[in-house]
């Protein structure tokens, strides 16, 4: 089992940490937490586990193993049922006070188990727990292993009135290792499995230029491999694109480069288009396969072939490239084109409330080749609009 597990380090200096791809990885988490948090084996530790992998008995049982095995006393438990709606302030507050009733102490960890919505709350609890507590992040979704558990990003959505703001509170805590095991991933859905597969065609579209063109060249056969579902080959694309987040992570831990050179920034294609469509209820996506609301990688699989589309509408890239992306994004089972969205200038005014926006300015990531893709600040209304229509925006 060992030798088909993967370790990647993210180079951070002092807060670097290595993330474990594959089966088995959770069997780490005893050894991880005694490296990595404080040389010794915590007293206590804050387990905060999704409810969705209630499913898989054999997983849940391996996570409370390696939990109990990770403390002396005890585990405080906490089971999270997630959605975007319970990614709130609420929750936060809900577990910093049971870490508060459990006296959670300095070095004692949170253990996040679950999707990119239970890794983005724990953590955001980790961080402002007495100021910043360690927390290992284990994600048992497709999308959290290749994308939310890496990088450092927590945090929860805002409600301001009657709208939901995604991600808008939050913090940089970086977690002190990442331990992905695939054999969580049986139990996950189909849907939320492609779901997944969104953001590896976004990096896909970005990584030939940050020199890791094997990410870019390899998506049509990681494709192949998720849609087989092999442990082998879904680790091998699992290591491959968080090498690449870790790249990018330790280039731009805070996503401050200029939009000249891009950065962390760059991660955010698709996400832009996306977020403005996230939260909204009663899409139907592809003429009826599925009705909203969208998933996260739904939106983002969307939110890709709009910026693709916008791209080509500024002539960034030549038409046949914006319906590669669309044709590629389809062929990983994932939506295309939405029925039901509000019209182009409404989600016009929700872009610009994405917390992406600089001087009340819009910006946005798009795609300049097959693997290439630059921010684009100001980009014309004309070329936005197409992309919205591309998508099916009335
Ligand atoms: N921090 C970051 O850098 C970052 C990056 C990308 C996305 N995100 C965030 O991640 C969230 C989306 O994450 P997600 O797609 O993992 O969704 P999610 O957390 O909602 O999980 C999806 C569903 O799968 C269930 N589930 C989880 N693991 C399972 C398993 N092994 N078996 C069966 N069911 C399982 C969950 O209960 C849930 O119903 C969004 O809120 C997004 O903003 C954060």
């Amino acid at each position: 089992v060992e030798t088909t597990q993967k370790t990647i380090h993210v180079e951070l200096g002092t807060r670097g940490y290595d993330v474990v791809v594959g089966p088995g990885a959770i069997d780490r988490l005893p050894e991880v937490i005694r490296a990595r948090c404080g040389g010794t084996i915590p007293r206590r530790a804050m387990l905060v586990l999704d409810a969705g992998i209630g499913t898989n008995a054999e997983f849940s049982a391996q996570v409370a193993a390696a939990a109990m095995a990770s403390v002396r006393d005890r585990c405080i438990t906490l089971s999270i049922q997630p959605s975007e709606q319970v990614k709130s302030m609420e929750t936060l507050e809900r577990l910093l006070a049971e870490m508060t009733r459990g006296k959670l102490e300095r070095n004692e960890p949170v253990i996040a188990v679950g999707g990119g919505i239970v890794c983005d709350v724990a953590g955001f609890a980790a961080a402002t727990y007495r100021r910043g507590v360690p927390v290992v992040q284990c994600p048992t979704t497709l999308l959290a292993m290749v994308d939310a558990s890496v990088g450092g990003k927590t945090g929860v959505n805002l409600r301001v009135g009657d709208s939901l703001k995604k991600n808008m509170v939050g913090a940089f805590h970086q977690p002190v290792g990442v331990l992905a095991d695939v054999r969580a991933l049986k139990s996950l859905a189909e849907r939320e499995f492609r779901a997944g597969l969104a953001e590896c065609i976004k990096h896909a579209l970005i990584a030939r230029g940050l020199g890791a063109p094997e990410v870019t060249s390899e998506i049509g056969a990681d494709l192949a491999a998720a849609g087989a579902r092999s442990e082998i080959g879904i680790t091998a694309m699992i290591a491959r694109h968080v090498a690449l987040k870790a790249m990018v992570v330790s280039g731009d831990e805070r996503e401050e480069a200029p939009s000249t050179v891009g950065g962390r920034a760059l991660l955010n294609l698709g996400h832009t288009f996306g977020h403005a469509i996230e939260t909204l209820g009663d899409l139907i996506i592809d003429d009826s396969r599925s009705s909203g609301p969208l998933l996260h990688g739904e939106a983002v699989a969307l939110g890709l072939c709009a910026a693709a589309a916008c791209a080509g509408a500024m002539g960034l890239i030549a038409g046949p490239m914006a319906q590669e992306v669309t044709k590629v994004v389809a062929s990983a089972g994932l939506p295309t084109r939405a029925s039901g969205l509000p019209s182009i200038d409404v989600l016009i005014g929700l872009m610009q409330d994405d917390k992406k926006t600089s001087g009340g300015r819009l910006r946005v990531i798009l795609p300049t080749s097959w693997g290439e893709s630059r921010v684009v600040e100001g980009p014309p209304s004309r070329a936005v609009r197409a992309g919205w229509a591309a998508i099916g925006a009335p």
